[in-house]
């Protein structure tokens, strides 16, 4: 009987579904409207990694300018890093296939769901910074991060990928989740759910900001800390490094004697003390055989901690370090060094923050994985801490930016005389874009062709005059290019054909990928009709889910010559016109006079094949870059290439522009 008098269908033996329910974080999509648990949605077979890129700076380096180089003593092993751009639920999906069950570290710091799109400043030519001020467009054009607006998109974003995630990591392996105040409790439920709550490790408060002073509102205190979660895969101890240290200097008498510090004769060091506590007589006994136990005088046991003379002459002790993290070692990103600052990356966090979760968490040569990778902070560390990595994000200035920072420190360590790892990059190419079309367009031709005509913001033609064109934007006709296809010269022509019999002034051609060197072959086209013709790359990042803003950028144009000098072989670079992004006519106007007067200083980063094939991925024989630093940039090699075979040999120039796009020509050299 209930409280109302009625009978009820539910009792001890038929409880009712809430009477049993767990404490635990639901969201829209979580259950299927059978009450199910969704499993992550995946391609069938996993999408085949495209290795598009093959990295090994100093080799290369040494291979183009005939150098001694000893591959025995240059490279850890044969293990080759990768980085890989695309959409990470698909690129882990890709990964398990080899890398199930063998991550030992995973380290993300995803963004949060705010609907705020990021952007970062993008220098242009040897000036940097200044030019950038006057060109406040170009911060506005350069890259978005966008998560999609919804709360409940967000959590079923991460459930899906911690899932893939708890997949990949080995039985020892732990992961640690960084987010700050808007993420955290949601987060670390998510957490609970997919590790369980007896993986949890820890919970570390890390001080990101310094006091802000008047800057925090009235209304609320200053957020200056985030939280990072660590949980193990399997609830014993994950971690294999060494117990992390925080250092403080100690305050020294008038003499400059550390003070409350005893003289150790035999190491010639101060050091403090400190009761037994809790040590056991075996470990107290490995203690005194490392010379760290002191007696009283009576005969109370301590426990012997050394100081340290610090580079500034001052002492300093090092302290084990608890959840709380705001000492020196992992400083916020404003007081690191200038060359740390100078990779420019929004959301960039400290290398000394990676240096310390990585030392702790994982052993030499182990497995680190970052599928939220930005500007490659934690595969630059792992990289020196000489761990293998796996870096992922659907950023392509991200892969830009962590492209450059890892060839930097590929050199460096090769320079110091200490061995590193090449690395690969990968994309998903055709094959995302196929499972996008599957998935969310339900594997409709014409859908897809509608939805980027929506982002272009395009009209569609309803009765078009021919079956090739399809939309209409401000007076110009739109063409969109197959979801699967790259666009040539032939159809090119016969676009254009078809919108020159429409009565066409202008013609946009839209695709995902364009035949080798068509904003060049395009001007004849140009001269036989009449028409004003734009060809623009489709971006991925359309098939993120809520997105709602995107940039469509032009295809650039790259002209290089052979030169050649005592049977040796170098390019110049004659001519670019920059991959130009749509924006309001007005400040358009003033990035194309600029790309017109000086395109070079558009050119963030080139390297050079002299093997280049179809079809093989594009190795960096020779390559240059601006940094932060240093701004200037070559524009011819000085690799003087000599070719051991005699032939016909294909060259492949890749220019990657500030904006993170590339463009690339290919000549031939017999
Ligand atoms: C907060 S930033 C990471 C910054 C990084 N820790 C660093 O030190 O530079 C988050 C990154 O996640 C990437 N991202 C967002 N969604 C992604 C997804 N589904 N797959 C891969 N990367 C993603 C963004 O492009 C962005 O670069």
């Amino acid at each position: 009987m209930s409280a109302l008098g009625k009978i009820s269908p539910y009792g001890p033996d038929n409880p009712h579904p809430l009477s049993q329910m767990k404490a635990e974080l639901v969201w829209e999509g979580k259950y299927d409207e059978y009450g199910n648990r969704r499993a992550v949605r995946l391609p069938s077979t996993p999408l085949p990694l495209q290795r598009i890129e093959t990295i090994d700076g100093p080799r290369d380096c040494s291979n183009a300018q005939r150098l001694q180089f000893d591959e025995a003593t240059a490279h850890h092993d044969d293990f080759r890093n990768m980085l890989i751009w695309g959409d990470n639920k698909l690129a882990m999906a890709a990964l398990l296939e080899q890398f199930r069950g063998k991550v030992d570290l995973i380290y993300i710091d995803p963004p949060f769901a705010v609907g705020a799109d990021f952007t970062v400043q993008v220098q242009l030519g040897d000036e940097g910074d200044e030019v950038l001020k006057e060109h406040s467009v170009l911060e506005e054009v350069a890259y978005r991060d966008t998560w999609g607006k919804g709360m409940d998109s967000y959590l079923q974003m991460m459930y899906e990928r911690l899932t893939l995630m708890h997949n990949l990591l080995s039985e020892s392996g732990c992961i640690f989740v960084h987010v700050d105040w808007r993420a955290n409790s949601l987060v670390r439920l998510i957490l609970n759910d997919v590790f369980g709550w007896e993986c949890f490790r820890n919970e570390i408060i890390w001080r990101r900001a310094p006091n802000l002073g008047r800057q925090a509102a009235a209304s609320q205190l200053g957020r200056v800390v985030d939280t990072i979660y660590v949980f193990s895969k399997t609830p014993g101890s994950p971690f294999r490094g060494e117990i992390p240290y925080r250092s403080e200097p100690v305050e020294t008498d008038r003499q400059g004697k550390p003070r409350g510090a005893k003289w150790d004769e035999e190491r010639s060091l101060y050091f403090t003390t400190a009761p037994r506590g809790d040590y056991t007589d075996d470990s107290i006994e490995q203690l005194r055989q490392q010379g760290r136990v002191y007696v009283s005088n009576t005969e109370k046991i301590y426990i012997k901690y050394f100081l340290r003379r610090g580079e500034d002459g001052r002492w300093y002790k090092d302290q084990p370090v608890d959840t709380l993290w705001n000492d020196n070692g992992v400083k916020p990103l404003r007081h690191c060094s200038q060359d740390e600052l100078g990779i420019g990356f929004d959301t960039q966090k400290p290398e000394g923050l990676l240096t310390r979760i990585i030392a702790w968490a994982s052993p030499p040569d182990a497995i680190v994985a970052d599928f939220f990778c930005g500007s490659g902070t934690t595969l630059a560390v792992a990289e020196k801490l000489r761990r293998r990595w796996i870096g992922v994000d659907l950023g392509r200035y991200a892969i830009h930016v962590s492209r450059k920072r890892l060839i930097q420190v590929q050199r460096e360590l090769h320079e110091a005389g200490q061995p590193y790892r090449s690395f690969d990059v990968y994309n998903l190419g055709r094959y995302e874009r196929q499972w996008w079309q599957l998935d969310r367009l339900k594997g409709a031709d014409d859908e897809h062709r509608h939805v980027v005509l929506r982002f272009y913001k395009a009209a569609l033609l309803d009765n078009p005059a021919s079956p090739l064109l399809h939309g209409k934007k401000n007076g110009a006709y739109v063409h969109v290019d197959e979801i699967d296809g790259i666009f040539t010269f032939d159809e090119l022509q016969q676009v254009a054909a078809a919108a020159q019999g429409a009565g066409a002034r202008e013609l946009h051609c839209l695709a995902w990928e364009f035949e080798m060197e068509l904003a060049h072959k395009k001007q004849a086209v140009e001269a036989e009709t009449g028409l004003t013709i734009r060809l623009k790359y489709i971006p991925r990042e359309i098939m993120e889910s809520n997105r709602t803003e995107v940039q469509f950028f032009e295809v650039g144009y790259l002209q290089a010559k052979v030169v050649e000098h005592e049977g040796k072989v170098d390019v110049e670079l004659t001519h670019f016109s920059p991959a130009l992004a749509e924006v309001p006519e007005k400040k358009m106007e003033a990035l194309r006079e600029r790309a017109v007067r000086s395109p070079f200083d558009f050119i963030d980063f080139w390297a050079v094949d002299f093997e280049w094939r179809e079809g093989k991925p594009f190795e960096h024989h020779w390559r240059d870059f601006r940094t932060r630093k240093d701004r200037s940039l070559k524009t011819k090699t000085d690799a003087g290439w000599e070719y051991q075979t005699k032939g016909t040999h294909q060259i492949c120039v890749k220019v990657i522009d500030v904006f993170g796009i590339d463009t690339t020509t290919v000549m031939i050299y017999e």
